[in-house]
């Protein structure tokens, strides 16, 4: 049996409740709204910040202390994280990699993708790569030489079709070796044609040549960026991709739309 006081104080907490929840139910929005990537790189303040945090943390050399599994990864981890997000948007079965160093980035693109359910080959290019561990046990296809090289160039041609015999499905590349138009651009060539719609074509390292780091660099791979969508109309840059802020790609996410 309650007492009386026990029963009303119980009472008045039941309905204490009741009209909190009223009140939530009521309340207006709040009026806070995050600014939208956009907005933010249009806005000259905020893309003068963004540029100058970027270019400091550039010249950091924090960028190469990433690691994976014993072995070094070349970005920061706001691009690696970006990139996650779209394996996991994408779910590709056939990832192509220019620039493959110590296999860091192939590596961790196979235990991601493996992680999330998909089985992939990875396909990395590098005229001088630095295994520590045999690829093949992660699906991983190393094809030795310069990007530019015909024969290397076939090689991928083939390594691809194989692949996607095998793992039919969408296809994401990125491109991660030497940094000048020249070679961006061949790279460009040879990689677009196999990246399927939806799927991302990510040009690594646009922020050389002072946009905004390293203004001594020389045209490199946003100027490359830069002709390729103007010749082109299947390809955009979603700068959505950049929305963490912190990005050496600027520009440099280009998804296929047509
Ligand atoms: C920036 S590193 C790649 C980093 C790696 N993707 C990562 O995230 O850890 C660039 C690599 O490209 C290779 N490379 C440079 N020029 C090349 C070319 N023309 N063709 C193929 N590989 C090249 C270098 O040997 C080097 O290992």
């Amino acid at each position: 049996m309650f007492s009386n006081a026990r029963l009303h104080s119980k009472i008045r907490l039941r309905v204490n409740r009741l009209m909190q929840r009223a009140i939530n139910f009521a309340r207006p929005a709040p009026s806070y709204r995050p600014f939208t990537v956009d907005q933010l790189l249009n806005n000259q303040a905020s893309r003068d910040l963004i540029e100058r945090f970027s270019d400091v943390y550039y010249k950091s050399g924090a960028p190469p202390e990433l690691n994976w599994r014993g072995d070094t990864i070349l970005k920061n981890p706001c691009d690696l994280w970006m990139i996650v997000e779209l394996l996991q948007r994408i779910r590709p079965t056939v990832v192509i990699e220019t620039g493959t160093h110590r296999g860091g980035s192939a590596s961790f693109y196979a235990d991601m993708l493996k992680l999330i359910g998909v089985q992939a080959t990875i396909i990395t290019v590098d005229l001088n790569p630095k295994w520590s561990f045999d690829p093949a046990d992660k699906c991983i296809e190393s094809i030795v030489g310069y990007s530019s090289d015909a024969n290397v160039q076939n090689q991928v041609r083939s390594a691809v079709d194989r692949a996607l015999v095998a793992r039919p499905g969408p296809v994401m590349a990125m491109l991660d070796s030497e940094h000048s138009e020249a070679n961006v651009s061949q790279e460009l060539r040879l990689v677009a044609p196999f990246v399927t719609l939806g799927s991302y074509l990510i040009v690594e390292d646009t922020n050389v040549n002072g946009h905004p780091s390293s203004p001594e660099h020389g045209p490199g791979p946003w100027e490359a960026v830069d002709k390729f969508l103007a010749a082109r109309t299947d390809f955009i840059a979603d700068r959505e991709c950049e929305r963490f802020l912190l990005t050496f790609f600027p520009r440099g996410w280009l998804k296929r739309v047509k």
